[in-house]
């Protein structure tokens, strides 16, 4: 016989559940679970939380300790075999989903000049963020866009997408993000092999950010009513120029420094249903105060060096290193240099948090908005 308690959760609060053990609940709690039921006054505590409770924790992911790893995965597996070379970011608190943090997915991938992977669709919504190497490329329904250090590339759901490096190129490494720990929570998720395994390219290269990318500019005959971006590639010269111009005229936001979203230029909403990103800068010196908000984010450093403090811990980076913000986590960015601009990629859930209405906010009162750090 089990002695299991059914009275862990209790809260002596008014509203909340407090019922005690006894032997006629215990018999009775056996009872309904027979009939695969339950008493809600059980549990409720649990599955209704105060406020968000993350299973996700506060992760740095130093890029000089991952490189040499990334790198040995080419003499270990072939793309072929492997379908996608990549090491991915496993969340102490998520492995069960094989998150980076929250229902957000993460890995690097490393590509040789020459290899390709198979084209594929799958109903995970997916970028990259390229982190070292010349001649990558990435095709999307027939688009071709080749990428360079610091470029954002789109491969939304249900595209038929593949990567690969030019013969001409280097060895890249870029960051993969998706939402794959959503989709599969929503018990959605499909995925599909190419029929010819490579797909053609069947628009001139570059087309969409040629047709799409204009500053503050809509192509006449831009038809386009698909739920995502069609600008699939962001480049980072523009959005770095962005930011700089924008710095110098604005303050910026307190927890942010100088933030800018990527959009989807048909409608200035995310670039993708379930995905959205951003760049910010923080300029010379500056520290941002700590606040908290839902959602799941992952950052990547683009440039520059500093420092965050997620909930109370310190993580120091540079350039490459990537880190993870988890749901309702109180967090602040540093820039650590006197003379020089820092720049962190993001990508996050805040477009499901805001369509489903769960986007909550808020910032840090004490201590003049900066969180002890222990
Ligand atoms: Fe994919
Ligand atoms: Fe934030």
């Amino acid at each position: 016989m089990s002695n299991t308690s059914y009275d862990t959760y209790r809260e002596s609060v008014a509203g909340r559940a407090d019922v005690e053990d006894t032997p006629e609940l215990v018999a009775y709690y056996k009872e309904l679970a027979a009939l695969k039921t339950g008493a809600l006054w059980t549990v409720a505590n649990k599955i209704e939380p105060w406020q968000p409770k993350s299973e996700s924790v506060p992760v740095l992911w130093r890029f000089r300790d991952l490189r040499e790893h990334v790198l040995r995965s080419v003499d270990l597996v072939t793309p072929e075999k492997a379908g996608r070379r990549v090491v991915y970011l496993n969340n102490p608190g998520r492995q069960d989903v094989s998150a980076a943090v929250g229902w957000l997915y993460s890995g690097l991938q490393v590509m040789h000049p020459g290899e390709a992977a198979s084209a594929h669709a799958h109903s995970s919504s997916a970028l990259r963020f390229i982190m070292e190497g010349r001649g990558a490329y990435t095709i999307v329904d027939g688009h071709k866009m080749t990428l360079n250090a610091n470029d954002f590339v789109l491969t939304p759901n249900g595209t038929w997408h593949e990567h690969g490096v030019s013969a001409e190129g280097t060895t890249c490494i870029w960051q993969d993000g998706l939402d794959i720990p959503l989709v599969n929570a929503l018990e959605a998720g499909f995925y599909a092999v190419h029929p010819d395994l490579q797909q053609a390219v069947t628009h001139a290269v570059d087309d969409m950010p040629a047709i799409w990318g204009g500053k503050g500019l809509r192509p006449h005959d831009g038809n386009w009513s698909k739920p995502y971006s069609p600008l699939f590639k962001y480049e980072w010269a523009p959005t770095y120029e962005a930011l700089v111009r924008h710095s110098k005229v604005t303050e910026g936001s307190p927890f942010d420094g100088v933030l800018m979203h990527y959009i989807n230029p048909v409608t200035g909403g995310p670039v993708m249903p379930t995905i959205g990103a951003s760049m910010q800068l923080l300029r010379p010196g500056e520290a941002t105060r700590a606040h908290r908000h839902t959602g799941s984010f992952i950052y990547q450093v683009a440039k520059g060096s500093g420092y965050s403090i997620i909930n109370g811990q310190r993580f120091d980076w540079t350039e490459r290193d990537i880190f993870c913000v988890p749901s309702w986590a109180f967090h602040e960015h540093a820039n650590a240099s006197a003379s020089d601009d820092a720049v962190l990629f993001c990508f996050n859930d805040l477009p499901v948090m805001q369509s489903l209405g769960l986007y909550r906010e808020q910032a840090l009162a004490e201590n003049d908005g900066h969180q002890a750090v222990l």
